[in-house]
């Protein structure tokens, strides 16, 4: 067994304050969460555009992508690494899976924050504990304001009529289990840093410019970057 006081924390020569200052930027985490299909992946691209476009450096981290490696699911593990690997490692969406899942994206976007760059995340992140740890783990190893909740507010049936990935009719069938909406509970942040309207008319560019303006106002896209 490891045992964690065996484990030394190593100080890093390169500190934030000089990354950032290289970059023009203030690391942070802006982190989307909403229903399948409420429209966060897109917004989350949508905004990365619009930074790089001002000379942010960004990246972005997106549920269904991270599901393709670091966060698969046990099918995929189980080849290169075998049945008790895959089923102790690999994740699905039962409750304590998705809070692995975002424990896992969680340290990955503090890392990143801590490196300077503007964290963009899409994740459903359904419990607000798990959402609430993650805060806690970035604004832990940096500051307060370092973790933006993002909620991309769309209403179930609106979600449910789009349904681009022929999910929900699938789970309303009953062939997913656990699904968010459906069979699954999402617990809808409390108090956000920033709420988005999903359900109104507003364009996915609009939501990103709401978005692009708090950045602003946060301080964490400075004054110089016009574009
Ligand atoms: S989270 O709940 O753990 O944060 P994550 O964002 O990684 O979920 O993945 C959600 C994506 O996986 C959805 O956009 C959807 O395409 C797909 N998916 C497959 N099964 C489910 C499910 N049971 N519940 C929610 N999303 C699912």
């Amino acid at each position: 067994m490891a045992n964690s006081s065996d484990i030394v924390w190593h100080d890093p020569s390169v500190q934030r304050a000089a990354r950032e200052a290289r970059l023009g930027q203030r690391g942070a985490v802006v982190w989307f969460t909403g229903l399948s299909g409420c429209g966060k992946s897109t917004v989350a691209n949508q905004l990365d555009q619009l930074l790089n476009g001002l000379g942010c450096t960004t990246i972005l981290l997106d549920g269904d992508n991270l599901r393709h490696g670091l966060c698969a699911p046990p099918d995929r593990l189980v080849k290169d690494h075998g049945e008790e690997f895959a089923s102790r490692f690999g994740l699905g969406f039962a409750e304590i899976d998705r809070e692995e899942n975002i424990r896992r994206v969680g340290e990955v976007s503090s890392l990143f924050c801590s490196a300077g760059l503007i964290t963009l995340t899409a994740f459903v992140s359904p419990y607000r504990r798990d959402r609430d740890r993650v805060r806690a783990v970035v604004e832990g190893n940096g500051q307060a304001g370092d973790f933006i909740e993002v909620f991309m507010d769309t209403p179930l049936e609106v979600c449910e009529k789009r349904d681009p990935k022929g999910l929900y009719k699938k789970a309303r069938a009953g062939e997913i289990k656990h699904f968010t909406g459906i069979s699954d509970p999402y617990e809808s942040p409390e108090s956000p840093e920033i709420h988005l309207d999903g359900g109104a008319d507003a364009s996915p560019e609009e939501l990103a410019e709401q978005v692009i303006e708090s950045l602003r106002e946060r301080g964490v896209i400075r004054m110089g970057k016009t574009g």
